[in-house]
């Protein structure tokens, strides 16, 4: 049987770009055109990292994955005979390609694909390091898709509450960053 075809997301560069941004794997509407071109990547730039000083044109803009998994699902890689860990040399190469000012890891997988560790919740907004050599500071922030998840949901009282404290927990995280960019 032959397996079904995929597109491969090319990066968003910058010539100055000194940030590399980390996602998960591009949507529909980014499908084989570039990462965070639609909803989340509009609350990433404009809600979150802009508050950081981070502009948009600073940042390689990249994913865990540079193909969309069907239906988003990421067990489902497995239909092109794919998985996370087929793209993670390319991931740790373009991590050590130079001395980033910062490696932003949006959400669980990207997290864990950069520094072997897990739980974004409980890492969130603080500084590691990249898992192969130590040397390059890596910054995990909540996906905000969790928030646009949340916000379908928006009728029920108990999620209302959730979306308020992951979005100022988010913007704590983003003035933390600017601190910390601002000592360099
Ligand atoms: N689009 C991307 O490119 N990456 C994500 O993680 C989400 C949306």
């Amino acid at each position: 049987m032959r397996m079904p075809t995929y597109k491969i997301t090319p990066d968003e560069t910058h010539p100055n770009d000194e940030f590399l941004i980390i996602g998960e794997a591009p949507g529909r509407q980014e499908d084989g055109i570039g990462p965070f071109l639609g909803a989340s990547g509009q609350a990433l730039f404009n809600h979150f990292l802009t508050h950081a000083g981070v502009s948009r044109n600073k940042c390689h803009i990249t994913n865990t994955v540079p193909v969309r998994p069907p239906d988003n699902v990421f067990e489902r890689l497995s239909e092109y005979g794919l998985s996370i860990s087929a793209f993670a040399d390319d991931l740790r190469r373009k991590v050590l390609s130079r001395k980033w000012t910062a490696v932003i890891v949006v959400g669980n997988k990207a997290l864990e694909s950069v520094t072997g560790l897990g739980n974004i919740e409980s890492r969130r907004g603080s500084l590691l390091t990249d898992q192969w050599t130590n040397t390059q500071r890596v910054f995990p922030m909540i996906h905000p898709a969790r928030l646009m998840r949340l916000d379908k949901a928006r009728q029920r009282k108990d999620e209302m509450k959730k979306i308020n404290q992951f979005t100022a927990a988010m913007l704590l995280d983003m003035q933390k960053l600017r601190h910390i960019l601002k000592e360099d």
